[in-house]
């Protein structure tokens, strides 16, 4: 929540503009009040977006972009062996998984990145220059985005979510198509369960400096509109990044979640089976509260 503190007057303004939001949803500008909300893929496409989610992928500090180092670490260990062999890394940001291998010790024959942000892809390609490694911008929702046959699927930071039940659906059935009879997917996904039912408001601080440039402190300010979208949860969430006494940055997104049970039966209709579920979040620590939805599910071929 908001840190109330005494300060400067940039700091008693940017918890005055967050306790307006959070009593009556008052926010600074007829622009905050205009944000609408996109899918992940075109929130991803705009450049100023694109940019702030490439810093916040390579901060390891957080989570908000990335999962930590430390739990990528344990989400590709996870895998049964020692060998990933040819990986192809669904929504793969600036690459941070082709690490996380690397790290945990573990081979790997290819990798193959695709992903929708021009500019992660561009960071992902600078740090992997060489070796049977590529990167491909498409998005991975669409049917005619081919994905290559491969040893091990990756969906990581709740990949599945940032499409809606049928895409995902289509999805998953197409990674096991792409997947060998004897490989693996890694889907770290979020479940509706325990959500708000009706609209909601919260707000966090945010580190200073939280964009290059900006001016601490900052608070994010969150409005989420539940529908239930079924089988599961969608929300439209419309984010406002408060600095003295205006929005620095806004940007407006949609999540959808499954219920365990729409899991099992796209599982099932992906010809797949649950080998592994798994929760590497749980509330202690400093990992931020959405992330304790996040299910690790290891998926192999009935
Ligand atoms: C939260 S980041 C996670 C990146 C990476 N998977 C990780 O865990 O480090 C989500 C990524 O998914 C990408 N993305 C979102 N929707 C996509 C789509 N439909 N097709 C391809 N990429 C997409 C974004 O550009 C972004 O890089």
């Amino acid at each position: 929540m908001v840190r109330q503190q005494s300060g400067t007057d940039s700091e008693t303004l940017v918890c005055e503009l967050a306790g307006q939001f959070l009593k009556g949803g008052r926010l600074p500008s007829a622009d905050c009040r205009r944000l609408t909300t996109a899918t992940p893929a075109a929130l991803y496409s705009d450049a100023d977006f694109a940019a702030l989610a490439v810093e916040r992928q390579l901060e390891p500090g957080t989570d908000d972009g990335s999962r930590r180092p430390g739990a990528r670490l344990r989400e590709v260990e996870l895998l049964p062996g020692n060998d990933r062999g040819r990986v192809l890394d669904l929504m793969c940001g600036v690459g941070n998984y082709l690490a996380a291998i690397v790290d945990a010790g573990q081979r790997y024959r290819s990798y193959l990145g695709i992903d929708v942000s021009t500019a992660a892809l561009a960071v992902a390609r600078s740090r992997y220059p060489a070796g049977p490694i590529r990167f491909v911008h498409a998005d991975v929702s669409e049917d005619d985005t081919a994905l290559e046959p491969c040893d091990t699927v990756l969906l990581t930071y709740e990949a599945l979510n940032h499409v809606d039940f049928d895409a995902a659906r289509r999805l998953l059935r197409r990674a096991a198509g792409a997947l060998a009879p004897d490989g693996h997917i890694l889907a770290d996904l979020a479940l509706a369960d325990g959500l708000p039912a009706s609209p909601f408001r919260t707000a966090a601080e945010l580190p200073d400096g939280y964009r290059a440039g900006d001016p601490g402190p900052c608070v994010a300010v969150v409005e989420g509109v539940p529908t239930r979208a079924a089988p599961g949860v969608s929300i439209a969430y419309r984010v406002h990044h408060l600095a003295g006494d205006r929005c620095l940055f806004h940007f407006g997104y949609r999540q959808w979640y499954p219920t365990a049970s729409t899991v099992a039966r796209m599982v099932a209709a992906a010809g797949l089976v649950v080998s592994g579920e798994h929760r590497l979040h749980g509330p202690a620590g400093d990992e931020p509260d959405a992330a304790h939805r996040a299910r690790h599910f290891v998926l192999a071929h009935r």
